[in-house]
């Protein structure tokens, strides 16, 4: 084995896959792309999409520049929290499968007061224009005058779902923030902030998933 040319035979000898050559009897080895995950505290009015064609602001403005990081699923432009990029395509296809059941938390804060009864029908399943949406987990954590903060739980990823239910049991949404996916919690990174997830982060988003890191 070489790098750049020089014969390494010390064990434990480190390179830079980014810039140093490895071969082995003169072969030059590809080595796998280094995979990266990103976690992005979204703020209000970036759509959540790698390009778009009308240039509106996209979150690929807040994050750095990775060849081949994408947004994991979408949130909706004026939606904040939790937003994954990833160049790991094993990890958005976890992460996305409906079959996988990723459970996703969000705080709403919606006009008007919620009920008892709002709270049983979100936790049974609404009707949608699309179908039935599973149970989800519902708490009200606040009420101040008119308007009252809920945090729901759900697996699925239907196209602005959370807003659709609670609309749909009478409750519009003012505001939503995304504070959870899985194990990940957005804690108090300050919005338009980024962090790149550690090894043990993206194995443990994998085991929610219930998918065996390749
Ligand atoms: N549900 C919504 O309604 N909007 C989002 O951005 C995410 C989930």
């Amino acid at each position: 084995m070489t790098v750049n040319g020089e014969v390494v035979t010390a064990l434990g000898a480190r390179a830079d896959r980014r810039t140093d050559v490895l071969a082995v009897d003169g072969v030059p080895i590809a080595l796998p792309e280094e995979t990266r995950t990103i976690l992005l505290h979204k703020p209000a009015g970036y759509l959540t999409t790698r390009m778009d064609p009308r240039a509106r602001d996209t979150v690929m403005a807040l994050v750095p520049d990775i060849p081949g990081l994408h947004p994991i699923g979408r949130l909706d432009k004026d939606t904040t929290g939790l937003l994954l990029l990833t160049n790991d395509g094993a990890l958005t296809y976890a992460l996305t499968h409906p079959k996988h059941h990723v459970r996703k938390t969000y705080r709403a804060w919606v006009q008007g007061i919620i009920t008892p009864e709002a709270v049983a029908r979100l936790r049974e399943g609404v009707l949608l224009e699309d179908g039935m949406t599973a149970p989800a987990d519902v708490s009200r954590l606040a009420v101040r005058g008119e308007r009252s903060l809920v945090e729901l739980t759900i697996h699925e990823g239907r196209k602005r779902q959370v807003r659709r239910m609670l609309e749909a049991v009478g409750m519009p949404v003012v505001s939503l923030k995304r504070i959870s996916v899985g194990p990940l919690q957005l804690g108090d990174l300050p919005e338009g902030q980024w962090r790149e997830l550690s090894q043990a982060e993206t194995d443990a988003l994998f085991r929610a998933a219930g998918v065996a890191r390749a």
